[in-house]
């Protein structure tokens, strides 16, 4: 399976898709935000560091992110297919993430953009609610997707939560970064002749099969 990098703005739909695709074709799904927020809830040092840059919408330093993924691609698994969401974020860390590729010799993969327009954005973040146990996504604002018994997960009846980033003034400032520096990321992946793009404004279904329809054109074994 070729790797895949998800650019996408917030809110666009990199988490679902990827738990779709890792669902089905059993890619790994590195989040660089899941990892973040992982050491929020455990309250550590690095935790307690990214805590407030988080909430805010900014990006975390390069330094860090850098750190964290490195040691997550190190791990066995990373080597049959991997989908990185929410990183590379910015024009240095795609350079950077070409030297931590080829030290570990794991192939750069296919660049994906989920091509949204940002009205829909408000609902998509606001509306969400995330399993706190086994990470499914539900959205309030929209039917196929709204959890049957409120505030509880279907598929395990754990609890659902909101993320402390999903309001819509931390949204204004991670789509005004997103602007200035994640999307340059597309001239850089078009520059390479290494972007794909996708309708994200539709239902789940619709960007997971146009995602299939690109890995199949390029030789992937996708049904
Ligand atoms: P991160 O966790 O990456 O957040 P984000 O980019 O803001 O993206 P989201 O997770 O909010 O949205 P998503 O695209 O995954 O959408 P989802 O599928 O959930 O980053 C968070 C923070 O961490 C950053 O702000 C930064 O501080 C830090 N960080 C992370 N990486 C970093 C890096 N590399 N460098 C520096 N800092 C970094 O879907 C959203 C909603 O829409 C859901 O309700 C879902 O049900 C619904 N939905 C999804 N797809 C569809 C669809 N096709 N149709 C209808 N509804 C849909
Ligand atoms: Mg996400």
């Amino acid at each position: 399976m070729k790797n895949i990098i998800l650019i996408a703005a917030p809110g666009a739909g990199k988490g679902t898709l990827a738990k779709s695709l890792k669902e089905k074709y059993g890619y790994v799904h590195i989040s660089t935000g899941d990892l973040l927020r992982d050491a929020v809830n455990k309250g550590d040092e690095l935790g307690l560091k990214v805590k407030d840059i988080l909430a805010q919408g900014l990006l975390v330093e390069d330094e860090i992110v850098y750190q964290i993924l490195k040691n997550r691609l190190q791990e066995a698994d990373c080597q049959n297919g991997i989908i990185l969401d929410g990183f590379p974020r910015n024009v240095n860390q795609a350079v950077k993430y070409e030297e931590i590729l080829s030290d570990i010799n794991i192939d750069l993969g296919v660049a994906i953009l989920l091509d949204i327009d940002e009205k829909l954005l408000i609902q998509r973040i606001t509306g969400r609610r995330i399993c706190s146990k086994c990470g499914e996504i539900y959205n309030i604002y929209n039917p196929t997707i709204t959890p049957k018994v409120e505030n509880v997960c279907d598929k395990c009846g754990s609890a659902l939560y909101q993320r402390s980033d999903d309001n819509e003034e931390a949204l204004k400032s991670r789509y005004a970064t997103y602007v200035e520096k994640t999307q340059p990321l597309i001239d850089y992946y078009q520059k390479k002749n290494n972007l794909y793009v996708v309708d994200s404004s539709k239902d789940a279904d619709y960007t997971l099969e146009q995602v299939e329809k690109i890995l199949r054109d390029l030789g992937d074994q996708v049904d």
